[in-house]
């Protein structure tokens, strides 16, 4: 799958079948997140990777958006230096390429916001870091086939001036 079919066809999926992501595809998912460009290629994000099946319902537990993330195989719990002005861009950067490599090898995610003061002590986050989000992974339970919901480009995207519109053949 090449990088426009997997932008076109990507949706979040919450809900993810009982088989594994092997170590090799998480590789591969972490090993996109890591050739993310980020702001003076300062590269302060860190991958906290939870497989254990009691942390997985304790993160559920304590999300009031991301109660799906039990059923997920993996989280990745993504941090950040938030002394960067531009540390989450960074952390949807890498979650991005993260998503969009594990959809090209057929596993789905989705990604949830989540307090930090409720997972720190439970991730073992230090101080200096902020907890930007968290990825869930999982195969699906079936094929799913990309519609999305989306505006059409007319409404958002501008010729020169916010507002003008914007004429391509
Ligand atoms: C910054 C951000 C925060 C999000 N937070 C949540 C969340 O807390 N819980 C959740 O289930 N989905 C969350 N999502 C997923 C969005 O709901 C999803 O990307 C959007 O509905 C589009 O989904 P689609 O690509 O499947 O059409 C978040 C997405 C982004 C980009």
């Amino acid at each position: 799958m090449d990088v426009i079919d997997a932008m076109d066809t990507r949706l979040e999926l919450r809900e993810y079948s009982d088989e594994s992501i092997d170590d090799e595809t998480l590789r591969t998912i972490l090993e996109a997140g890591r050739q993310a460009s980020s702001g003076k290629n300062l590269q302060h994000w860190r991958f906290v990777v939870v497989r254990d099946e009691d942390v997985m319902a304790e993160l559920a537990d304590r999300s009031p958006t991301g109660g799906w993330i039990d059923g997920a195989d993996v989280a990745v719990a993504m941090c950040t230096d938030p002394d960067l002005p531009y540390h989450d861009i960074d952390a949807g950067r890498a979650v991005t390429h993260m998503q969009l490599a594990a959809w090209a090898v057929g596993v789905g995610s989705c990604i949830y916001t989540v307090e930090q003061a409720a997972v720190d002590e439970l991730l073992g986050i230090p101080e200096d870091y902020h907890l930007s989000l968290v990825v869930g992974f999982g195969y699906p339970v079936e094929e799913v086939r990309g519609h999305k919901n989306r505006a059409p480009l007319a409404e958002i995207a501008f010729a020169d001036r916010f507002g003008e519109p914007l004429e391509l053949d």
